[in-house]
């Protein structure tokens, strides 16, 4: 089933200039990206962004993290886009992702882990709502 999904390239990759490379591995996965822009981040909007986390250990530096650069935020089309994206990501913990994943390759840690993607396809609705107009978006 054709699906869309959201997709975060988060500040440790940016200022690494890993913006092409992780983009070229979404792609050659079968995923098209059909909206793109770059954004920094207020701690409000990743607040909001983040919400379901709050409370929990790693919240503050998550917050911290994804606010102290610039990031792109993606909508990436396909058959089972949230599944697939999910795959060539790799697991959260850099350290337990398969290899050839993005975050196994490129991820410092499991608070720098260079992309996020959202985990199902009701989060992917609220997440590319939360950044794009429907008239942002450009199906193929
Ligand atoms: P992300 O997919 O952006 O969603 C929440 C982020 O919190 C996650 O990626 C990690 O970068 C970060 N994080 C840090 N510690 C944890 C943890 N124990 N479990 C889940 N996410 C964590």
């Amino acid at each position: 089933m054709v699906q869309r999904t959201f997709s975060i390239i988060k500040p440790d990759a940016v200022n690494r200039n890993l913006i092409g490379e992780i983009t070229a591995r979404l792609e050659k996965s079968g995923l098209s990206v059909i909206a793109s822009k770059m954004l920094h981040l207020t701690t409000e909007q990743a607040a909001g962004f983040y919400a379901e986390h709050e409370g929990k250990p790693f919240y503050e530096t998550l917050i911290t993290n994804m606010t102290a650069g610039s990031i792109i935020v993606q909508v990436l089309e396909g058959e089972d886009a949230v599944a697939k994206n999910r795959e060539v990501m790799g697991t959260t913990d850099p350290e337990k992702a398969a290899p050839g994943t993005i975050r196994k390759d490129f991820a410092v840690s499991m608070q720098k882990n260079s992309v996020h993607g959202s985990d199902s396809p009701e989060s992917a609705a609220r997440e590319i709502a939360y950044f794009f107009n429907e008239n942002e978006i450009y199906p193929r």
